[in-house]
């Protein structure tokens, strides 16, 4: 029998519910607590799983780069429930194994993903299960449960009860009509049997007020609108129970072994369990920060802050909502067959490749499209030949035989506006002007894209002052300039330094997105890992007439390219007939 404590299990007198909380500022600097949400263990993960873990660990690489606040990135999985003691039936097995072995399979993936995760959770361990009975003692403790008759729909692979105007008729697999949910497609049965509820409508104007004074806690916006729209409408109690005979996988009722938890309020509160829930919470709440798929908007922005308030508890202070991913335009489904391995595609792609591709191609205001293809011309485009491009040419022997962060020459590349003037200006030009413009503004752009939930702009703005930086290096074209002329030499070195510098400042931008490709860079440059923070973060000192620490220093050895060009397999090329010619890939 697991103990709870004291102050659990105590009815103290009803409280007024508490002020909405103010949303804190920007995060920067403070304690933050991500979590991505907890993963079903009915199947093994996909693509789609892989990228609400991808955005909630750069956001937390992002975040530990900036300092100094303490974080922490919490991830796991969703162990109980309906849909689970049915898969473990279908399949066989015991829902504990069932979920042992694919908790093993989420977990290994996010491992071998690079997912910086400090805390994994199953719900199925002791530790969450005294949390969840401590929650339900403190919402029954403040007379916020009762007991009544449910009779309405509900649907077991979302696992959420739907009221009449959620739900369509379509006919199944074999014509027949059948009822399913409107969101998700999923079939709906009827379900009437007796249920703890949570008194979900007193919330409706608690709710309402937290959103309005947090007019960015939700984001991106579009989802912070649809959350506010739902409020509108009607708030129904919240049926927070199931009948122990139908629903036997699941944390029981205190008290009433009659009843199980109903699973949604089981796995809501893995986020303060992380936190230290009951004991030792209040260190890390409420700065919590969650990365949640559209498909589960409602709990997180509706469900989840009224239960907090009703313990007396603060809502998270950010709620960072994502779409789906489709293939080749079609849904992902079981029944289609057209489930995405990430495992498959680490072994086709390499780890950054795939996770460069997810974050860069994935909008969260919109659903985005898979297919290899597009990974292939992408990942080659801008890591292997912009990135790695750009380094191998400014390192080659060839180019800097001694091998060093070559000096950089005031007198070639003037600072300041005498730029216009060619002559003042030594040998730089308008467009390198520009460039230097671009990388300086670099840092706080690619800071605030990522406090904004646009990875994906980060990732496009690097890219950018890649390809300015390749136009600089071919505008000026070093290999053609003698090192044995002083005056070139000069020239030479200082555009090889503005390349490494630009190539610097890169490489430690992107290390949240692609850690090992940028940990690859770095260390050719010779940044140690003490140089690599985005705080004090300056590019090209020499230029605004600061010292350089790298300036002569030694490269580091050279590990081969940056980033290896993805093959296009085989099979995806076109051949014209009977000659039996490659003609080139399909069209991306
Ligand atoms: N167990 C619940 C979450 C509980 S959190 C307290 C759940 N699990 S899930 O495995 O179905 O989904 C986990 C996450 O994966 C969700 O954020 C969901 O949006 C995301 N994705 C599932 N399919 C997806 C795509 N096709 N594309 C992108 N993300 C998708 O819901």
């Amino acid at each position: 029998m697991l103990s709870l404590p004291a102050r659990c299990l105590l009815r103290p007198p009803r409280q007024p519910l508490p002020a909405p909380p103010r949303r804190g500022s920007s995060g920067l600097g403070r304690r933050w607590l991500l979590s991505t949400p907890i993963f079903y263990v009915n199947g093994p993960p996909h693509i789609g799983h892989l990228y609400s873990a991808l955005l909630a660990d750069a956001l937390h690489r992002h975040r530990g780069l900036l300092g100094p606040g303490p974080g922490r990135l919490a991830t796991g999985t969703d162990e109980h429930g309906l849909k689970i003691q049915q898969a473990a039936a279908a399949a066989g097995t015991a829902p504990s194994e069932l979920c042992a072995h694919v908790s093993g399979l989420f977990r290994d993936l996010f491992s071998r993903a690079a997912v910086s995760f400090t805390d994994f959770i199953r719900t199925t361990e002791p530790r969450h299960r005294r949390a969840v009975q401590c929650f339900w003692a403190a919402l029954q403790g403040r007379g916020l449960l009762y007991k009544d008759f449910y009779e309405g729909w509900y649907c077991t692979p979302d696992e959420c009860f739907l009221t009449q105007a959620q739900i369509t008729e379509r006919p199944d697999a074999q014509g027949r009509p059948c009822k399913v949910s409107l969101d998700s497609g999923h079939q709906v049965h009827w379900t009437k049997e007796e249920n703890y509820m949570f008194k979900l409508s007193e919330f409706q104007e608690p709710l309402r007020k937290w959103l309005q004074g947090n007019r960015h806690v939700i984001s991106p916006e579009p989802f912070y609108q649809v959350v506010l729209r739902w409020l509108e409408e009607d708030l129904p109690d919240l049926s927070v129970s199931r009948e122990r005979n139908r629903l036997q996988w699941g944390i029981p009722v205190p008290g009433d072994s009659t009843q199980t938890i109903y699973v949604w309020v089981d796995a809501l509160v893995n986020y303060l369990t992380v936190a230290g829930y009951p004991d030792a919470h209040h260190t890390w709440w409420p700065a919590a920060h969650h990365v949640v798929g559209k498909d589960i908007l409602k709990f997180h922005a509706i469900y989840w802050p009224a239960l907090l308030m009703a313990v007396g508890l603060d809502p998270p202070e950010q709620i960072y909502v994502h779409s789906h991913w489709t293939v080749r335009g079609q849904k992902m489904s079981k029944s289609l067959g057209n489930v995405v391995d990430p495992v498959a595609c680490f072994k086709q792609y390499t780890v950054d490749g795939f996770r460069y591709f997810l974050l860069r191609q994935g909008v969260p205001e919109r659903d985005c499209d898979y297919y290899e293809e597009k990974v292939i011309k992408l990942v080659n485009s801008e890591l292997a030949d912009a990135l790695g491009g750009l380094l191998n040419r400014c390192t080659a022997p060839s180019i800097n035989p001694s091998g060093i962060y070559p000096h950089f020459s005031e007198s070639c590349f003037r600072k300041g506006s005498d730029h216009m003037d060619v002559e003042a200006s030594g040998r730089a030009l308008a467009e390198d002007y520009e460039l230097i413009a671009s990388v300086d503004r670099l840092p706080l752009q690619v800071t605030d894209y990522f406090e904004h939930f646009q990875i994906y702009k980060a990732l496009e703005s690097v890219v950018t002052c890649v390809r300015q930086t390749n136009g600089f290096f071919q505008r000026h074209a070093p290999w053609k300039l003698c090192r044995d002329n002083p005056a070139e030499k000069c020239w030479l070195d200082t555009v090889l330094h503005v390349t490494l510098e630009c190539l610097r400042i890169y490489g430690i931008l992107l290390q949240p997105v692609i850690p090992a490709t940028a940990e690859k860079l770095l260390s050719r440059l010779s940044i140690k890992p003490e140089e690599r923070a985005f705080t004090g973060l300056t590019f090209l000192p020499r230029y605004h007439g600061k010292p350089c620490p790298f300036e002569g220093r030694k490269l580091g050895p050279d590990m081969g390219a940056l980033f290896p060009r993805l093959e296009t397999p085989r099979s995806w090329l076109v051949t014209d007939g009977e000659e039996g010619r490659w003609v080139g890939a399909h069209a991306v």
